[in-house]
Parts: C-alpha cells; structure tokens; sequence
C-alpha cells in the first residue's frame, strides 16, 4: 500500500513539463529543494505499444524520488495495461492528466478534452486506482473547458469519491491556452470545496509568487512550472525566503550542474543541443546576455561550454525588469 508522496506548503513540486522536466532536470530541482517531480506526460497508449520515445520519458534513478508519472489517453483499457507495465517497473505514484490543452492531445479526447466527457475520466481514474492503490492517484485539472465554465468542481467531487489522493489545478480553462492570469481564486475555491490535498499551479514565476499563491489560496502546496524553467533554484528561494537574483557564479553553478546530470542520464549525443537551449534560460537576468547568448548558440563542445560557463562566473547580475514576456507566453500548452 502507498502512502501519499510529501504535500505541505514546506514541499515545493516540480510540475510536469513536456520537453522539460526529464530526469537530468529533475535531479537539478531536487538538488534545489523540489519536494517531488512530476514527470513529462507519457501517452498509456505509447507505452503499451513500446513508442520510442517512451522509454527516454521513464528513465530514472534512485535518488530521483519521491517521482510522480504523468499519464495522458482517453482510453481506460490502455491505462489498465500501461498502469501494469509501470508498476511492475516500481513506479508508485501517478497523475492523470486532464490539463493539456495542445490540439493533437486533446483532438484525441486526451488532456483536458476530458473535462467535456467526465465519465470517461471517472472510467481512467477507476482503472488506475483500482491497480495502483490508495494513496497513490492524482488529477491534474484545468478550471473547465472555455470561460465561465467550471467542471472542475463537481469533477473534482467525483474524482475524491473514486479515491483520487490530490489534485492540482492549474486555474485557466482549456480555450485559454496560457493568455490572461490564472485565477487563483478558482484555486482557493477547490481549496474549500475539496476533502483531499490540493495543489495549485498557474502564475508562480518566482518564490513570491508561490507565497502569494499560499496565502490567498490556502492551497495544501504548489507546483513550480515555468518559474523552475527559468530558475529552478526557485525552489531553494522559497524555501529560504533568500531574495530572488542568482549572481553570476551561481548561475554558472548552475549551468555546470545541469551539464553533469545530462552527461550522466541524458543521451550523448543530443547533450551538447540540450545545453545549447538551456543556457540561454538561466543567463537572461545576467549582464551581457544577449552576447553570451550568442556564443552559446555556436557551442559545439564542453571545452566551449566551460569557457562560457567561466564568463557566466564572471557576469554581474542585471537590475530586475519584472519577468521576460516569453517567460509568461509558455511555448507549450500542458
Ligand atoms: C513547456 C511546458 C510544458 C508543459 N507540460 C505539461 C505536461 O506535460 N503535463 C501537464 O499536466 N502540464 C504541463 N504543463 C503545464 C504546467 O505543468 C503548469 O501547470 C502550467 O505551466 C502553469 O504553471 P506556471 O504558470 O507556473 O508555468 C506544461 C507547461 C509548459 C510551459
């Protein structure tokens, strides 16, 4: 039996992130203080039927825990198979999601289509806690499917009475893509209305974000997103209460480690890319980014990088200008 992974307002997450929340950027969060990660969503049906990319979305390690898998489909019988195949891989804790908003998922009745047919996501969440046990199942949810729509509610009622252990919602309704601000007091709402933990997400670009979020939501804990992409020493912000402007040596801190975990986990010969698109996220707030930003599009070896890095080190930090517009933009609708 499960006992359900750490949920409390000291129990930062790492939210799950399509193309991003890999396990070498797990591991990085997790050295900053992410309580628990989620993984990027993994399609049931993908799984069962051995997709390559699958395997690259399951890798982990020991020290990658407490971890939560993210399952995406619309149909129940995939979930009962692919639910097998990953307990018997020693995964214990899932996340059904019925968030994403991007076309090709929810074309396929997936994502946060599921909010229009909740009997199909009640089938899901049967099947997966049916084999994965108490404690162990969670929802992650949109606030309905367009404006004014609010599903999520008697949803959410539901899904409590079929043994889902936590929610999460992310308070945008599906048409909205990320436009607008998410609406946390959609959050606080569920807060009340809900007798399991409950997580929010939406709009915490920084520790103060996530503060906020807390204390205007009572929200059991919340979720870093885009804020980790940017930052993930996010985390140990918040849990520190540290003000919120890496230096230069500690960016470059930063860039090294990611480029370990990705040396050690990631593929070979996608790692030099990788860094390639990460970097330019972590240096944004750096003076002279636009330069090192530049260089970094021409790194073709760790020599190369190193030296960056060096000049990472040596980077004063640029006076704040609030966030970066692409930071609010999201390049991908989860
Ligand atoms: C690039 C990207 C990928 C995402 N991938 C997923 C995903 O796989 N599953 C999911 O439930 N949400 C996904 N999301 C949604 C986030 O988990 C989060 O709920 C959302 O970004 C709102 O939080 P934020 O405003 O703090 O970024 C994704 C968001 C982004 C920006």
């Amino acid at each position: 039996m499960s006992t359900t992974p750490p949920i409390g307002p000291g129990f930062p997450w790492l939210a799950p992130l399509a193309g991003y929340s890999d396990l070498p950027f797990r591991m990085l969060c997790r050295d900053y203080g992410a309580a628990c990660a989620v993984t990027e969503m993994v399609s049931a049906k993908g799984m069962v039927y051995h997709s390559p990319g699958t395997k690259d979305l399951l890798a982990t390690c020991p020290e990658d825990s407490p971890l939560v898998v993210q399952l995406f489909g619309a149909e129940p019988e995939m979930f009962a198979r692919a639910m097998d195949m990953l307990l018997e891989r020693g995964f214990r804790y899932f996340d059904l999601n019925c968030g994403c908003s991007v076309p090709k998922v929810v074309k396929s009745g997936s994502g946060s289509a599921l909010l229009r047919t909740p009997e199909l996501l009640y089938a899901i969440v049967k099947v997966m806690v049916a084999k994965a046990g108490p404690g162990a199942v969670s929802v992650k949810l949109r606030t309905g499917w367009a404006a004014g729509d609010e599903a999520v509610f008697p949803v959410a009622r539901e899904l409590e009475n079929l043994g889902a252990a936590w929610l999460t919602l992310h308070p945008r309704h599906a048409r909205q893509g990320y436009s607008g601000t998410a609406d946390w007091s959609q959050v606080a709402r569920l807060k009340q209305e809900a007798g399991i933990p409950v997580l929010a997400s939406g709009d915490l670009f920084s520790a103060a974000d996530a503060r906020r979020c807390l204390e205007r939501t009572g929200a059991d804990g919340v979720m870093f997103a885009r804020g980790a992409m940017y930052d993930p020493a996010v985390f140990s912000h918040f849990l520190s209460d540290a003000p919120q402007a890496p230096s230069g040596p500690e960016v470059a801190r930063m860039i090294e480690r990611h480029a370990a975990y990705i040396r050690r986990f990631g593929r070979p010969e996608k790692a030099i890319l990788r860094m390639r698109s990460i970097v330019p996220r972590y240096i944004r707030n750096l003076l002279g980014a636009r330069v090192l930003r530049q260089e970094v599009g021409s790194c073709a070896s760790w020599e190369h990088l190193s030296e960056i890095v060096e000049r990472v080190a040596q980077a004063q930090c640029a006076p704040s200008e609030g966030h970066h517009q692409e930071e609010r933009d999201g390049s991908h609708q989860g």
